[in-house]
């Protein structure tokens, strides 16, 4: 299968903000984009929870929602938690199968994962045994400031001891020319530490009219299309 799994150092980190702007940038290069988000908790009503209607907007797609959301839980806890706690077990297979769909459909399906890559899954599973189980490599999203280099450095390490082929960081909610030392420093010292290169970095936006839109993160992100589009960061 073509594509990436997104993980984050934590929740709230900027993962569905990156995933939706990389699939809308990818698109707008003339690349078919397929997304998906495995497992959503948080999400109470009926209809399209949050991550999942964000990403296939961004990516203008028009799949089945339960292709690209197949499990979605109310409580926003992690997705093992929320099984217990429903009685309803997270299996494989309407995953694998779910995202097989869409990669046919695609050329490429970019699929967030659920908080970071230790979350977890199954008694015996976390989101590092998702990324693999989908043969897709990975792609962390971080945040630009203090802080980051060792949540960083450990969600690269993890994901590597699981067996999983880590391809970029993209750091997210930099400050640009406020930026302090230690965001200044932040890049440089992550390649150094990973081996990895930096993708992308995304500036902080204001949330007054809601998550920051692919069209309004355009005018001001970095991101290094040529790289992220090389062949050897997707998977299949
Ligand atoms: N660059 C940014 N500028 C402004 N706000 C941002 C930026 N990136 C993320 N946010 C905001 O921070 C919050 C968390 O971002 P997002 O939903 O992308 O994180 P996530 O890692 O996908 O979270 P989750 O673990 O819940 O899936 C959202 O309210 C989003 O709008
Ligand atoms: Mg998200």
């Amino acid at each position: 299968m073509r594509g990436v799994f997104i993980t984050g150092t934590d929740t709230g980190v900027g993962k569905t903000t990156v995933t939706a702007y990389v699939a809308w940038g990818l698109r707008r290069r003339g690349i078919d984009v397929g997304v998906m988000k495995p497992i959503e908790t948080g999400h109470g009503g009926t209809g399209w929870p949050e991550d999942a209607r964000r990403l296939a907007t961004a990516a203008g797609v028009d799949d089945p929602r339960e292709w690209v959301v197949p499990y979605v839980f109310a409580d926003p806890v992690a997705p093992w938690v929320a099984s217990q706690v429903t009685g309803r077990s997270i299996d494989w297979e309407p995953i694998v199968e779910a995202a097989r769909a869409l990669a046919a459909r695609h050329e490429v399906l970019l699929v967030e994962g659920a908080g970071g890559i230790a979350v977890p899954i199954r008694a015996d599973a976390t989101m590092a045994d998702l990324a693999s189980r989908l043969g897709l490599p990975v792609l962390v999203v971080a945040r630009a400031q203090l802080g980051t280099l060792n949540h960083t450095v450990l969600t690269v390490h993890y994901a590597r001891a699981r067996g999983l082929r880590v391809v970029g960081l993209i750091l997210n909610g930099g400050r640009g020319p406020d930026a302090d030392l230690a965001e200044r420093t932040n890049p440089g010292l992550l390649t150094a530490m990973t081996g990895l290169p930096i993708l992308g970095q995304l500036p902080a936006l204001s949330q007054a009219a809601g998550p920051p839109s692919p069209e309004r993160l355009d005018a001001v992100a970095h991101v290094d299309w040529a790289a992220l589009m090389e062949p050897e960061r997707w998977g299949g």
